[in-house]
């Protein structure tokens, strides 16, 4: 089976991650685990983009060596995949000899071929951007846009790949593949760009003006322009596995699908002789206020101070919940603790510990098993098959907040559920049929509980596993023999009690309410 192979943009390594990066991670995490539950073969990737300008920048502001600048900043968002709960199989690190070596010989055998040629260039270069700039990137009144900084009058000479010849195959594939990019609106803003002619890309820069990269090699007084080390990762890093190549889907943000991820990159691929990958996943930025959230306008929030604060599940939650992916979210704390006490702390921790105390309670913490389902519990399993059936089409097509709104109601009508039935006064009748119908819903309650927890285990897998234990229920590996309402639970030990989800301090300050 051709693994399921997945991929992340690799994060510059020129400051600490914020929820913008951890969002990319937990995304790609999700549709990992969720693939791996569907019974996929799974390969997923992530890593730091450590060479070039901005890098070599960063390095020099804080006074260090570049090796060790990348090092360390590396180490914070390798450190921060666990604390996210982030299922990688690997981590790629554009300073690894392993990547080093293929960009190299991907140069090699393109220059062998005669895609890449000496070329003298004289022009407008952005440092900030690492781009040579042309005419018509200027404003009306010929400044050029602020995002390229410094804007400084060069004359060099360069290597660059033939990149033009291809566009016309380029506007073809994308015009017949609808499905290479999602969401389906990002395709025509490509093809937008097609319009225009394209340059053959420059790929090198003289080392007087960039030292921190992989030297060119044909020509060791240039290091290779960061882009086309960068992108290089996702084959670089599966060479050593075979049959894992291409990737199924890169994942990325709406910032570098044009040019670099829908241009540059399957266009190298195709002059490679290499297959392109199945699609590209492109979503959008949480921002504040409306402005994105970035390291240079400094407005971020810290990914890291969440999870402290709430757990790593409840921020993947949010994050998925929350944003329709391929569109832009604002980020609040005050929509994070609705979200966090309505849906967690109130519909999901309450079904949880009402299950664990009236087992514990009525049934002397062991499920017991259902007497004959009456129309409430048959209500209730209907809408657990139609929340089944809806909800993993909507993860294949990436639409998890809809998917996540559909478990959350099948939890809310559990809920529901419990308040018609009312066990604790089932459980003071001694009526022999009050008593059946008490261990009736008993078993409903814990079989809708394990059913839901099961559903969105790639989207809070620590809590369900955790739930899942305290139901005393080893799962499955995958969901193949999961989903369907059965009596998995009957005689299973309950633990008494779980904290999950719980309630916040209030914000230092806020005065307690006064006591009783
Ligand atoms: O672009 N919201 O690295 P990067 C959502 N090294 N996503 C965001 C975001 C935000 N506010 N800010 C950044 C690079 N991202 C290159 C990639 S891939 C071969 C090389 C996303 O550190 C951004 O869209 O600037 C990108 O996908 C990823 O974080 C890394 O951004
Ligand atoms: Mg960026």
């Amino acid at each position: 089976m051709k693994p399921f192979y997945i991929t992340t943009a690799i994060d510059y390594a020129n400051s600490a991650p914020h929820l913008g990066h951890a969002y990319e991670k937990v995304l790609t995490d999700v549709i990992a685990r969720f693939r791996r539950q569907m019974g996929d073969q799974v390969h997923f990737l992530t890593g730091t983009d450590e060479h070039g300008q901005k890098v070599q920048a960063s390095a020099r502001k804080q006074g260090v060596a570049p090796q060790d600048w990348v090092a360390g900043v590396s180490a914070q968002f390798q450190a921060l995949l666990p604390r996210l709960n982030v299922s990688n199989d690997d981590f790629i690190r554009t300073t690894e000899e392993r990547h080093k070596r293929i960009v190299r010989q991907i140069l090699q055998k393109l220059y062998d071929q005669g895609d890449i040629y000496l070329d003298t260039y004289k022009g407008y270069y952005s440092a900030r951007q690492e781009q040579f700039l042309q005419e018509k990137d200027r404003n009306p009144d010929g400044s050029w846009p602020e995002i390229f900084g410094e804007v400084t009058e060069i004359t060099e000479s360069n290597y660059f790949f033939r990149l033009k010849q291809h566009q016309p195959w380029l506007i073809e594939l994308l015009t017949a593949n609808e499905k290479f990019i999602f969401p389906a609106f990002r395709r025509n803003q490509v093809l937008e760009f097609l319009k225009e002619p394209l340059n053959d890309l420059c790929i090198s820069r003289p080392k007087e003006r960039l030292e921190w990269g992989i030297p060119l090699p044909f020509d060791e007084k240039y290091v290779t322009y960061v882009w086309f080390d960068a992108l290089v990762n996702y084959y670089s890093a599966v060479v050593d596995r075979p049959g894992t190549w291409p990737a199924t889907w890169h994942v990325i943000g709406k910032d570098i699908l044009v040019p670099p991820h829908a241009v540059y990159w399957p266009i190298m691929l195709r002059a490679i002789g290499l297959p392109l990958p199945q699609g590209l996943l492109v979503h959008g930025w949480w921002a504040i206020k409306g402005a994105k959230m970035s390291k240079s306008t400094g407005n971020i929030v810290d990914p890291l101070a969440l999870v402290e604060e709430f757990g790593a599940d409840a921020l993947r939650y949010f994050l998925i919940r929350e944003m329709n992916v391929g569109q832009d979210s604002d980020f609040t704390r005050e929509q994070f603790l609705v979200r966090y006490n309505s849906e967690l702390a109130n519909n999901l921790g309450n079904l949880v510990n009402r299950t664990l105390n009236m087992t514990t309670r009525f049934a002397g913490g062991a499920v017991p098993a259902a007497a004959d389902l009456q129309d409430l519990d048959r209500e209730l399993r209907a809408l657990w098959y139609k929340t089944r059936d809806e909800f993993i089409p909507l993860c294949e097509g990436f639409q998890f907040h809809t998917a996540l709104e559909r478990a959350m109601f099948f939890l809310t009508e559990t809920n529901a559920y419990i308040e018609k039935r009312a066990p604790w006064k089932l459980g003071k009748s001694a009526e022999s049929a009050d008593q059946a119908l008490l261990r009736t819903t008993l078993a409903t309650m814990a079989e809708a509980l394990r059913l839901a927890v099961t559903l969105i285990r790639h989207v809070t897998p620590a809590s369900t596993d955790r739930i899942l234990g305290v139901l005393g229920y080893t799962p499955g590996a995958t969901w193949r023999d999961e989903l369907a309402w059965g009596a998995k639970l009957t005689g299973a030990k309950v633990a008494e009690s779980l904290v999950l989800f719980p309630r916040p301090a209030p914000p230092a300050g806020e005065a307690k309410p006064a006591k009783k």
